[in-house]
């Protein structure tokens, strides 16, 4: 087909503004600055309650590598909700072996602003995040205040950091948890490969990373549904399986979408920071389609 130059100038300019520049927000919590990138959604409306995804980035990370890697300001995927990518203390979260600062208190002057300076829409507020940010947002899942505020989670390769007092037993660890509702909707993407936070558990920096499969159940379980799981492959790959809990209205409430082929990576089809590395491969899925769509399922009942 012919191109006219300057339409494939224009068509190159309007996909290149399909991500949107972030701005930068400084705040003050628990007596400390933190900052936090943010930017609204296409076609967004002052006086319409709007959504909002907040993204956590890995440990050794920072928010504007998360704003890159999770593409949750890319309006081909996120065309609903104010996307936010607060930046950690010392690069890591609340809830990693070490890690001193108060994010969910972070977490919760975020909301609060976010309150105060937009029509936010309160039901609709969803966490995900990358390895110690996918961990983070489990720490958020079982905080008895911030788990009624969340509507819903999907932490991505996350790093499920539990205390041990003996031998870390990877399969059975119990899990503390102190969520305040039993319907929370959780979806966990995991590589079989991932080398860094390995899918069937170990000990790393001292504590107890329990299995993926056996952290999952146990939101199923606490969720109040059946332990059995239904099975899927994922539509158009043959390395990926969904597997989902719950049934009725509730199926897929608890989900885990697991591709054995790839490392410690943020799925995608596309080139990004993390499957680019060496030994790395792109997926055969894009992981954010799903979270929205996930995410465009669940409120909280008010
Ligand atoms: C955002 O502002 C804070 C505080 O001034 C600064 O430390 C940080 O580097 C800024 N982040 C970006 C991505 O510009
Ligand atoms: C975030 O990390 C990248 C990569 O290391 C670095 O180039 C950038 O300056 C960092 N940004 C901030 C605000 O620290
Ligand atoms: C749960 O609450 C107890 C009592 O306040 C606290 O000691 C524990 O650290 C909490 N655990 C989690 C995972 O939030
Ligand atoms: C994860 O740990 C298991 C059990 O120790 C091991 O067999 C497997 O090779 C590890 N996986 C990766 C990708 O390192
Ligand atoms: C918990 O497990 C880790 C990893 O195996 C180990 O290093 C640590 O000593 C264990 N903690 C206790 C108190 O046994
Ligand atoms: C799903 O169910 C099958 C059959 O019971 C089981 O073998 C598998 O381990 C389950 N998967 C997960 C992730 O729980
Ligand atoms: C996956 O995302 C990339 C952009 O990151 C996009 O070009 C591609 O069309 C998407 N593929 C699917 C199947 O959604």
């Amino acid at each position: 087909m012919f191109q006219n130059p300057l339409l494939l100038l224009a068509t190159l300019f309007t996909s290149s503004s399909r991500t949107k520049q972030y701005e930068n927000v400084t705040l003050q919590s628990s007596g400390i600055e933190r900052w936090y990138l943010l930017t609204l959604p296409p076609n967004f409306d002052s006086s319409v309650a709007t959504p909002v995804i907040l993204s956590f980035h890995g440990g050794g990370r920072n928010a504007t590598q998360q704003y890159h890697l999770s593409q949750m300001s890319n309006s081909d995927f996120n065309d609903f909700a104010i996307a936010v990518y607060p930046n950690g203390k010392k690069k890591t979260w609340q809830g990693v072996p070490g890690a001193k600062t108060n994010d969910i208190q972070f977490t919760a002057d975020i909301i609060i602003e976010l309150s105060t300076k937009y029509t936010i829409d309160k039901s609709r507020i969803f966490a995900t995040g990358k390895s110690d940010g996918g961990g983070f947002c489990n720490t958020l899942a079982c905080d008895p205040v911030l788990s009624t505020q969340i509507a819903a989670f999907a932490p991505v390769s996350g790093a499920f950091y539990v205390k041990n007092d003996t031998t870390c037993e990877p399969a059975k660890i119990e899990i503390p948890c102190n969520a305040s509702r039993t319907n929370i909707p959780m979806l966990e993407f995991h590589g079989g490969k991932d080398n860094t936070i390995n899918y069937t558990g170990e000990g790393r920096r001292e504590e107890c990373l329990p299995s993926v499969p056996h952290w999952i159940r146990e939101w199923a379980r606490r969720d109040g549904l059946s332990i059995k799981n239904e099975s899927t492959p994922l539509e158009g790959t043959t390395d990926t399986t969904v597997y989902e809990w719950g049934s009725g209205k509730e199926k897929g409430l608890v989900k885990h979408v697991f591709d054995e082929s790839i490392k410690h990576d943020w799925p995608s089809i596309a080139d990004n920071s993390d499957n680019i590395r060496k030994g790395h491969k792109p997926a055969s899925f894009n992981a954010t389609s799903i979270i929205i769509d996930f995410f465009k399922q669940h409120a909280l009942k008010t």
